[in-house]
């Protein structure tokens, strides 16, 4: 988890957190970045009350649709997105982010950063280096460096 964060820290600047979970990484981001609005998907909170974004920020439901839903909102506005969806089954879990990455990356600015825990591959991404510390394969950086989205 600290090493996630340590991946998030890395970048500053409308940021994205795609699964609340216990609310931790939201909470990181929100000290790292208390200016910027974070918007998070979560299909069902169950975080600590105190680690809940305002109900403006939360998309309620399945990211599949909240994310296509928020694309007018957001597209080319998100600096950050840090992409968490787990669920305990990584092959399912490398399935559902093959399959938001088409969502998402729509909505990340040029230059915007993508934190993932699967790793990615789609054009108009590149992978970055990781901070000192975080072990290979852990985690995956990419920035967007295109506006070429998937079809
Ligand atoms: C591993 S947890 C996130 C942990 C989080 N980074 C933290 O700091 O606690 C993954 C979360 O993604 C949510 N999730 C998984 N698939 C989803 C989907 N299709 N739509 C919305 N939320 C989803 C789960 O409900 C779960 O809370």
């Amino acid at each position: 988890m600290r090493r996630s964060n340590d991946c998030a820290s890395r970048v500053a600047s409308l940021l994205d957190q795609l699964g609340l979970g216990n609310g931790r990484t939201y909470d990181h981001l929100r000290e790292l970045f208390p200016d910027r609005k974070i918007y998070v998907c979560e299909r069902r909170v169950a975080a600590h009350p105190d680690c809940v974004p305002p109900s403006e920020l939360l998309l309620l439901g399945d990211m599949r649709e909240t994310l296509r839903d928020a694309r007018n909102r957001l597209n080319d506005r998100v600096a950050l997105t840090h992409l968490d969806p787990a669920t305990g089954d990584v092959v399912a879990g490398k399935m559902l982010a093959d399959e938001l990455v088409p969502l998402v990356l729509p909505l990340l600015r040029l230059g915007g950063v993508l934190v993932s825990e699967p790793a990615l591959a789609a054009d108009g991404l590149n992978s970055l280096s990781l901070p000192a510390g975080v072990e290979s394969g852990r985690y995956n950086l990419y920035r967007r460096v295109s506006h070429r989205s998937p079809p």
